[in-house]
């Protein structure tokens, strides 16, 4: 039965509207389903990911090591007693699980507004299946409304902005911020990316940058959704 939340509580046989966490903590334990037992996983970066890893924990023992992407995750991962494993004695995963700041229908992403993007891009990569999390919130059809992270050497940072704003972005140093790899990031304004593998191949180009936001050469393989209704999948 579904509930329409008034602020009298909730009345029976109508809508019930989710906010944007109860969505995420919804998708985040969605996601358990597609982590074996006792396999080594990497898990991303960010308030979806810490609803995961509070799932993991709600779980109990179902994984005890993984590859983290952030020094955050990490702490947390730590902190309910799974052990955080080096990606070189790893190899290649099975799985990774992770959150998005924009995602669109063939599951290309924006990342990296918690500016974990470059681990989060090589976890990423050396994983088989990147199953992602998000509230319906951050699915768009043009991304690009979200600033597009772009992580540079700190030396590279106006030469990069100067390159990103020929190409027509708007560049906009993240002010008192450093990676965990001692990096800056630019967050580019002003963008309808109609073509994402190209502009993250144009991107990836351009020295000084370490990483690129954009997750469209290497995409989502499932993304699950967070929505009023429920929540639902969308594969590739
Ligand atoms: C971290 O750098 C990001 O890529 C996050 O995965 C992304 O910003 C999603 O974060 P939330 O789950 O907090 O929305």
């Amino acid at each position: 039965m579904c509930y329409f939340q008034t602020g009298f509580g909730y009345f029976p046989g109508q809508l019930h509207f989710m906010d944007q966490t109860t969505k995420k903590v919804a998708a985040a334990k969605a996601a358990l389903q597609y982590v074996r037992r006792g396999t080594i996983i990497g898990v991303g970066t960010g308030s979806t990911v810490n609803c995961f890893i509070d799932a993991l924990a709600a779980d109990g023992g179902l994984i005890q090591v993984a590859v983290s992407s952030s020094e955050a995750s990490t702490a947390r991962l730590k902190n309910i007693g799974v052990t955080v494993a080096d990606l070189n004695d790893i190899g290649s995963l099975d799985l990774y699980i992770d959150g998005a700041d924009e995602a669109n229908a063939d599951l290309a992403l924006i990342k990296g507004g918690g500016g974990a993007l470059t681990r989060e891009k090589i976890i990423a990569q050396a994983a088989r299946t990147f199953v992602c999390m998000v509230d319906d919130s951050k699915m768009v059809q043009t991304l690009g409304a979200f600033p597009l992270p772009v992580e540079v050497i700190p030396m590279a940072s106006r030469l990069v902005a100067t390159a990103i704003a020929e190409l027509g972005g708007d560049p906009k140093l993240r002010a008192g911020f450093v990676t965990d790899n001692g990096n800056h990031i630019l967050d580019v304004h002003g963008l309808a990316i109609d073509a994402p593998v190209n502009l993250e191949n144009e991107l990836n180009q351009i020295p000084g940058i370490v990483t690129v936001g954009l997750f469209a050469r290497r995409p989502a393989d499932l993304l699950i959704v967070g929505r009023d209704t429920g929540v639902d999948t969308i594969t590739r």
